[in-house]
């Protein structure tokens, strides 16, 4: 790709209804990497992402949490712009559908649909699904007159409510699926669409609800408020400047390349959105993407079951990279794919530290060992060489073809397969036996090898951008990556000194990461319920009861306190031991007043060697416990007993 285009990429809006997991930062990660490849080849885009503020759903979860729902709202949100931070997500609008323009812009929408006679009023009567806010027909129920998207039970219900003239469209959108066979990808989604909506023929849509109030007002109608989806769908216009916010930026970048979706959500897309943009007489999107579902365990992730994987923990202990890659090469983005911890290791464990990490590494290594660090241009070459530099030059136009349509996994592999060639290219080659029997030939196959992950640093670069940087610098590559030199072998320079660096990805123990890792999820539950959690104390070495015997601990009462003359933070004590009186310094001054500590019974250590502190000595020491926030109690005894008693 040569010609600089415009590019518009949307992920959906999410549901701020709760904390967002790894499905959700599925189609994030994925809209992100297309930014980053689509960005790299050296295309303007533009990519949104947001949050579906409105709906019953979230005024529920609102109340249930005794918030208003802005206020409920504002803190999710809060948290998926921190992990969209966390992931280095390059987002250029974040869209909030109580955002004021959105409001304004969406109202307008309405407006001018109802002056053109695109809605009208009338009344609805039919079965309806509260999670879903979906009214359904007859024939669209599953058996049971269940919910058809989420399998719940629906309930009757009869409203005033406004209608778009959706059955109109019907034949217009069937022939727009006919003239762009790519404009619903994967294929099998646009069948789905066909069978199970259109071929029936489509129904006028109820776009209004008067059974709510957690919504943006019908601008003319003030007892009804906009169906969430025509709210939620506008925001990919509105994140743009829509409505004479922004007509510069309407007009570089809409319509939309591409929306990604879930595959529960391609109906509204690729139905109710276009027929909206006809009747708005707006240009259609070019694709809508229907990806499939993270399942965990080939089940359904929800909070009830418990099995929801957040991505916080995992980003935490593996870095966003490894994270990312294993999201994209995984799952194959069209189709449902099942997470658990073990494959997610043991992915980590082959393929980034047995070949990535393990080519990097051997590779600089002996290329420092061998030749001082030094990358010297090859005088020669054998046909060996030529199979590794015509498989690596010919690797990014593959990935091109597949990034077109989205096929992040089989990008991915396309190039694990050039890091596995390289890595048996070493074998081939036997650099240790060249060091001592052809150093001039070594110098050829070092080359090579740094070649070779020259062309992979740039590869990954859109996937994998940190770890393309650290490739690059212990190569010793100063220029940033261009993805044009993927096409080219032989860019390195002669004399190039290269930086051993840490290994990229070590290789774990998957049994005592999955100890870490569910650690660390319950950590980070504890801190959405508000737990505070404890660090283990550090370790000391165990003692044996001996060891114990040798500290005397005994009993005492607190006969005076007073400032020491020459320090702030301490206080000299009088402490009574029943057989003697003992003079203790000791720095409890920040936690107690004198009259909290006089007539206490306190534990003293009685054998602790004495010590001068400020000038005056010190003979035993008080026990206190301390937290880990730094807050203090003295230890005292439950109930009094003699001076001088002995604690064990
Ligand atoms: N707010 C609507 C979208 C409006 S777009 C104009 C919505 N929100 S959602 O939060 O419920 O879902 C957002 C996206 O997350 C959907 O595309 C959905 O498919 C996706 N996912 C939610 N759980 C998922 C998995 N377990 N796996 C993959 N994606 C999933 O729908």
């Amino acid at each position: 790709m040569t010609e600089r285009k415009s590019y518009y990429i949307t992920t959906p809006i999410y549901y701020p209804s709760d904390y967002l997991h790894i499905g959700h930062t599925y189609c994030t990660v994925a809209t992100d990497t297309v930014k980053k490849y689509l960005s790299f080849l050296g295309n303007d885009v533009f990519f949104t992402t947001g949050s579906d503020e409105h709906g019953q759903k979230i005024e529920q979860k609102a109340k249930e949490s005794g918030m208003g729902p802005k206020e409920y709202v504002d803190k999710i949100v809060e948290g998926i712009k921190e992990l969209w931070e966390m992931l280095e997500i390059d987002y250029d609008a974040f869209i909030r559908s109580t955002d004021d323009h959105h409001v304004k812009a969406v109202q307008n929408i309405f407006q001018r649909l109802y002056d053109k006679g695109e809605i009208y009023k009338s009344h609805y009567e039919g079965h309806y699904c509260t999670p879903c806010e979906s009214f359904w027909t007859d024939s669209q129920l599953l058996e049971g007159e269940l919910c058809p998207d989420c399998g719940r039970a629906t309930h009757l219900q009869k409203e005033e409510a406004y209608f778009f003239r959706l059955s109109k469209y019907r034949d217009r959108i069937l022939e727009l699926y006919r003239d762009n066979p790519a404009f619903i990808l994967p294929d099998s989604r646009k069948n789905e669409m066909i069978n199970n909506f259109l071929k029936e023929g489509l129904e006028d849509l109820s776009v209004s609800r008067s059974t709510l109030d957690w919504g943006i007002k019908v601008p003319f109608d003030d007892k009804h408020v906009i169906y969430v989806w025509i709210d939620a769908l506008s925001c990919y216009l509105t994140a743009l400047g829509y409505d004479g916010i922004n007509p510069e930026s309407m007009g570089k970048f809409w319509p939309a390349h591409v929306h990604f979706v879930g595959k529960e959500i391609v109906r509204f897309h690729t139905i109710i959105w276009p027929a909206i943009l006809m009747a708005l007489e707006l240009p259609l999107p070019d694709r809508v993407f229907g990806h499939g579902w993270i399942l965990f365990d080939d089940d359904k992730m929800s909070k009830s079951k418990g099995n929801v994987v957040y991505p916080e923990p995992i980003i935490e202990l593996y870095g966003i990279d490894a994270f990312k890659y294993f999201l994209l090469r995984e799952f194959t983005f069209g189709s449902d794919g099942s997470f658990n911890k073990e494959k997610f290791l043991q992915r980590l464990n082959s393929d980034l530290a047995n070949d990535l990490g393990n080519l990097v590494s051997r590779t600089v290594s002996m290329i420092e060992k061998y030749d001082g660090g030094t990358i010297y241009s090859p005088k020669g070459s054998q046909p060996v060489d030529l199979e590794l530099s015509e498989l690596a030059v010919g690797t990014a136009e593959k990935v091109e073809e597949l990034m077109h349509n989205f096929n992040f996994s089989y990008a991915l592999e396309e190039i694990w397969k050039l890091v596995r060639r390289s890595n048996k290219y070493v074998d081939e080659t036997m650099p240790w036996v060249l060091a001592k029997e052809n150093p001039e030939r070594l110098k050829e196959v070092l080359y090579n090898l740094a070649e070779s992950l020259r062309v992979i640093s740039v590869l990954i670069y859109p996937f994998m951008g940190k770890t393309s940087e650290i490739i690059r610098e212990q190569l010793g590559l100063i220029e940033p990556a261009k993805w044009e030199d993927a096409k080219n072998w032989g860019l390195i320079k002669d004399g190039t000194s290269t930086n051993k660096g840490n290994i990229i990805f070590p290789r774990l123990d998957i049994e005592v990461e999955l100890g870490r890792l569910t650690e660390a999820n319950q950590k980070l539950l504890d801190k959405r319920l508000g737990k505070k959690t404890v660090e283990a104390p550090e370790e000391k070495p165990q003692v044996t009861i001996d060891d114990f015997a040798k500290l005397q601990f005994v009993t005492g009462t607190v006969l005076s306190c007073e400032n020491h003359p020459k320090a702030d933070k301490l206080y000299v004590i009088e402490v009574d031991l029943g057989y003697e009186k003992r003079t203790i310094v000791s720095g409890l001054k920040d936690w107690y007043e004198p009259t909290d500590i006089v007539g206490k019974q306190v534990i003293v250590i009685a054998n602790l060697k004495p010590a001068k502190l400020r000038g005056i000595e010190s003979r035993g020491m008080l026990l206190a416990a301390e937290d880990q926030n730094g807050e203090l109690a003295l230890l005292t005894t439950l109930n009094e007993v003699e001076n001088g008693a002995s604690v064990s």
